[in-house]
C-alpha cells in the first residue's frame, strides 16, 4: 500500500481533476502532443491548438508527411515554435514512438520533463516529472526557498518509489501532482484549505516564500519593421533562428541603425512611420518601430505561417490603412 500521501494525493486527483481532452487518451501520440503544447502554453490556450492540430495531422505519420510550413500554421500563435519543427522532425526520424524514457529522451525537442511525462502517461514507467507545477508543489512541501533541478527530481523520484507496488499508475501520479500544482497550490492564493497534502506540508504557513522568485534576465532590444505594400498584397520573408524560425513575416532589423539597414536592403530612401508596438519573448522586451513603403512583390499574409508579432504589427498598418489580414 502507498503511504497516506500517496493515498490522498490519488484520491483527490481521481474526483477533482480537471476534464481535459487528453484525460483517459491511450494513444502516445496525442500525450505527446498535449505534454508539448503544456510546457508553455496554458491549458485553455492550449486546447483548442491541441484539436485543431489532431485534425490537421492525426497520426504520427500524417505528421511526417505534412510540409513543415503547414505545421507552422497550426502552431501559429501559439509561440515557442521550436515545439512544432521538433514534432515534425521527431515524426520524420520514427514511426512509433519509443515506450522508454531513456529512448523518448533521445528525440528531437523532448527533455527530461517531456520524456517522463509521456513515458509514464503512455506506457506506465516509473518516472517522475517535474514541471513548474511540479516544483512549486515540492518547494512548499519540503519548504525549499531555492532548490536545485537536482533536488527536485530526487525528491520526486522518492514521491514515485513510494508509490511502487502499490498498484497505481504513475502517470496519474505525475499528473496529479501536476493538477495540484495547477489548480490548488498556485502561485497566488493557493487553496491550503482544500488541500489533500496539507498535513504533510512544511511550508504551508507561508506558501507564498516556497520557492523564491526566479528573477527573469529580459533584454530590451529596438527593432524596425518594415512594411512593404503593393496593391494585392505584403512583402513577406522566411525568418531564421531559434525564436521564429520557419515562419515567415515583414523585414526586420534590431540595434542601432536599423531603419538604415532596413532601407538599404530594399533601395529606399525613405519610409512613412506608422507607429510603435511592444512585445515581450521570454528573453527579450521588444520595442517595434513599425514603417511601411510602397512595394510592387505581394504575398498574401493569409497563406503564411506568422507569429503574433508579426500579426500585430500588420494590425497595426491595417488600422491605418488597407486592410492586409
Ligand atoms: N501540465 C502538463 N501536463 C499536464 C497533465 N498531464 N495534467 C495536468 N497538468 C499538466
Amino acid at each position: 500500500m502507498p503511504g497516506d500521501l500517496h493515498r490522498l494525493l490519488l484520491t483527490w486527483y481521481r474526483r477533482h481533476q480537471r476534464k481535459l481532452p487528453w484525460r483517459g487518451e491511450a494513444d502516445p501520440y496525442r500525450i505527446l502532443l498535449s505534454e508539448v503544447l503544456l510546457q508553455q502554453t496554458q491549458v485553455e490556450q492550449a486546447i483548442p491548438y491541441y484539436r485543431r492540430f489532431l485534425q490537421q495531422f492525426p497520426t504520427l505519420a500524417a505528421l511526417a508527411q505534412a510540409d513543415l510550413e503547414a505545421v507552422l500554421r497550426a502552431w501559429q500563435g501559439c509561440g515557442y515554435y521550436a515545439r512544432a519543427r521538433h514534432l515534425h522532425r521527431l515524426a520524420q526520424q520514427v514511426t512509433a514512438l519509443p515506450r522508454s524514457y531513456a529512448e523518448l529522451r533521445a528525440l528531437p525537442g523532448i527533455g527530461p520533463y517531456t520524456a517522463a511525462a509521456v513515458a509514464s502517461i503512455a506506457f506506465g514507467e516509473p518516472v517522475a516529472a517535474v514541471d513548474g507545477n511540479v516544483r512549486r508543489v515540492l518547494s512548499r512541501l519540503y519548504a525549499w526557498e531555492n532548490p536545485t533541478p537536482k533536488a527536485l527530481q530526487a525528491a520526486a523520484d522518492a514521491l514515485m518509489a513510494g508509490l511502487l507496488g502499490s498498484g497505481a499508475r504513475p502517470g496519474d501520479w505525475n499528473q496529479a501532482l501536476m493538477e495540484l500544482g495547477a489548480t490548488v497550490c498556485t502561485p497566488q492564493n493557493p487553496g491550503c484549505g482544500g488541500c489533500p497534502l496539507a498535513g504533510f506540508c512544511r511550508g504551508k504557513a507561508h506558501p507564498e516564500r516556497y520557492p523564491a522568485p526566479r528573477r527573469r534576465q529580459q533584454k530590451n532590444l529596438e527593432v524596425a519593421a518594415l512594411v512593404l505594400q503593393g496593391p494585392g498584397g505584403i512583402f513577406l520573408e522566411q525568418r531564421r533562428g531559434r525564436v521564429l524560425g520557419g515562419l515567415w513575416g515583414v523585414p526586420m532589423e534590431e540595434g542601432p541603425g536599423a531603419l538604415e539597414r532596413l532601407l538599404a536592403r530594399f533601395g529606399l530612401e525613405t519610409a512613412e512611420p506608422v507607429g510603435a508596438l511592444r512585445h515581450d519573448f521570454t528573453h527579450r522586451k521588444l520595442s517595434i518601430r513599425v514603417y511601411r513603403a510602397p512595394w510592387a512583390a505581394q504575398e498574401n499574409p493569409a497563406h503564411r505561417p506568422l507569429s503574433r508579432l508579426d500579426r500585430k504589427i500588420l494590425e497595426l498598418v491595417e488600422a491605418k490603412s488597407q486592410r492586409l489580414l
